[in-house]
């Protein structure tokens, strides 16, 4: 499916867009990440690429990026050609990271054989400034553009034009039932109205099906009757659900959180920045039963297999990192950052197993 609005091409994100990413928690991830010369360390969210270039600058180290999104990739290309020898980046979802860094790597001439093989992972959860700035992308329900979300944006090797992978937020909310709508924004966006916004987006698409992001806004407002909550548009809770929704966003974290364990060294760092409870719920969970705090229940696995699990995390800060004051003054969307970090010991990884982690999935 060709991007509406990108003629012969996925969207660029200008210079301005890119220098107006700050990178949130910067000197708190470099520091958790600790890399040191001639390491290997794994960015699964290069967005514009401020962590990774603070981590090349931290040490002499090599650098495997990931996103899914070409446009950001596509940006990348003067900061490629100033790290040659130290710096890849791969179009990608996170959850792949794997079969991904093992092939590049071994493409490079190095011999895994089936070992780990990263000293560092880092995850930053989430939209880009970009994207959110981007109107196109139709992430904002503030300004108006398609009503699209999806960050995975690819290109056809064919024609070298953009391709959108999956559904679209208005091929959701156009298409699905009431109640898979409802379920949707109750999970993803813990909205307590959803019944409400569902009903009146099934009402407003029998006369015209949605395909802006304002005319969603406007009915959501209506719902609450043009009222803010907590000084917020009404409408956050219900893109932020469509958004999670659209691009699988916690069952991509879990995937990648489980593919750190596996590719980690001993003594390797994963380090993961959230903005929102349901993912860090998810980061905390993973982190508290990898580091033995959290006896696990044995509704999946048998008994043995269970008590074979040896701690394979050891948690360095026993609460999560959170911005300073002054970075939240400059960077508001810094506001509700939080990390969590975890060396890697020596223990083999657990079996993969998502339902342990409480992925919140609602029926559609
Ligand atoms: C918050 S930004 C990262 C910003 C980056 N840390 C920096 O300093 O510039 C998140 C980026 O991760 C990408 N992203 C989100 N989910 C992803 C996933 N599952 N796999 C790969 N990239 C993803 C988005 O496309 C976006 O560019």
């Amino acid at each position: 499916m060709r991007r509406a609005g990108v003629p012969g091409g996925a969207p660029r994100s200008t210079d301005t867009q890119r220098d107006r990413h700050i990178p949130v928690l910067l000197s708190e991830v470099v520091e958790s990440l600790a890399a040191a010369d001639s390491q290997l360390i794994i960015d699964g969210t290069f967005g514009a690429g401020g962590y990774t270039r603070a981590i090349l600058a931290s040490a002499n180290c090599r650098v495997l990026a990931f996103d899914r999104d070409i446009t950001a990739v596509r940006a990348a290309d003067a900061m490629l050609a100033e790290f040659p020898a130290r710096l890849k980046i791969v179009n990608q979802p996170f959850s792949r990271m794997e079969a991904f860094a093992r092939a590049a790597e071994t493409e490079g001439g190095a011999d895994l054989e089936s070992g780990p093989f990263v000293d560092g992972v880092v995850l930053d959860i989430g939209v880009s400034s970009m994207q959110l700035d981007q109107a196109e992308r139709g992430f904002s329900f503030q300004t108006d553009g398609p009503l699209d979300m999806r960050m995975s944006v690819a290109v056809d090797p064919l024609t070298g034009d953009a391709v959108d992978a999956g559904e679209s937020a208005a091929d959701f909310v156009n298409t699905a039932s009431e109640e898979a709508i409802a379920n949707v924004i109750y999970t993803f966006g813990e909205e307590h109205k959803s019944r409400s916004i569902a009903r009146a987006i099934v009402r407003a698409r029998t006369e015209k099906p949605f395909t802006r992001t304002l005319e969603l806004a406007d009915i959501v407002l209506r719902v609450f009757h043009g009222r803010k909550i907590d000084g917020r548009h009404p409408a956050t809770r219900t893109f932020q659900a469509l958004r999670i929704y659209v691009n699988d966003e916690l069952g991509e974290l879990a995937t990648a959180l489980h593919a750190a364990e596996r590719i980690l060294k001993p003594g390797g760092r994963l380090v993961v920045v959230t903005f929102h409870s349901l993912e860090d719920r998810i980061v905390k969970k993973f982190f508290s039963s990898r580091s033995g705090k959290e006896s696990r229940g044995s509704r999946h696995l048998p008994e043995q297999l269970i008590k074979s699990e040896q701690p394979s995390f050891q948690i360095f800060n026993a609460r999560p990192l959170t911005p300073s004051k002054g970075e939240c003054e400059v960077n508001p969307r810094a506001r509700s950052a939080r990390l969590r970090a975890a060396i890697r010991t020596d223990a083999e990884p657990w079996p993969l197993d998502l339902n342990d982690l409480a992925v919140p999935q609602p029926e559609v």
